[in-house]
């Protein structure tokens, strides 16, 4: 079992910090990427409050396919280039998007999506997958979400995949 002191009710700074190091606890020495994609995106869903959805694609000969997530079921293959996550993996750079619906071909697996956070995980210079949240709130996911998510993805990139 594994207890993390995590509050929710801290500073960004401190709750990114503090998941951070839990994930890193939960996959370090861990070699199997998809049992460390299964536990962080728990992980995730358990600390990050205002989320409809938390979980990994994984770039599978040039597509992108469900990996382990929180939340409703979903689209299990995107096209690379399609929708939130395709671009964020096309283009290796995080998609921060304050309203769903004003995002040229967003896939809205669940209709209850307002606002959505996408970060490419890179390994060997590589995205081998990205991490997508979900948020039925509008405008959701801060600067300072967007910052601590980046952290905490590039410090266990490597036990990703
Ligand atoms: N909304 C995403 C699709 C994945 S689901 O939200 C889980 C997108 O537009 O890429």
């Amino acid at each position: 079992m594994h207890n993390f002191s995590i509050s929710s009710d801290q500073s960004s700074d401190i709750l990114y910090g503090d998941l951070t190091a839990a994930a890193r606890a939960l996959t370090d020495g861990e070699p199997d990427g998809i049992a460390n994609m299964a536990n962080v995106s728990a992980l995730i869903w358990q600390y990050i409050p205002d989320l409809n959805w938390a979980g990994f694609y994984r770039i599978l000969d040039g597509q992108l396919v469900l990996g382990p997530f929180q939340g409703k079921s979903a689209c299990i293959r995107i096209a690379m280039g399609k929708g939130v996550c395709g671009t964020a993996a096309a283009t290796n750079e995080v998609q921060r998007v304050a309203d769903v619906h004003a995002f040229p071909g967003h896939i809205a697996c669940d209709a209850d999506s307002r606002s959505e956070l996408v970060v490419p995980v890179c390994k060997d210079g590589k995205v081998i997958a990205v991490l997508d949240l979900d948020s039925p709130l509008p405008s959701r996911f801060s600067a300072a979400d967007e910052a601590g998510i980046t952290q905490l993805i590039a410090a266990i990139a490597n036990n990703l995949g």
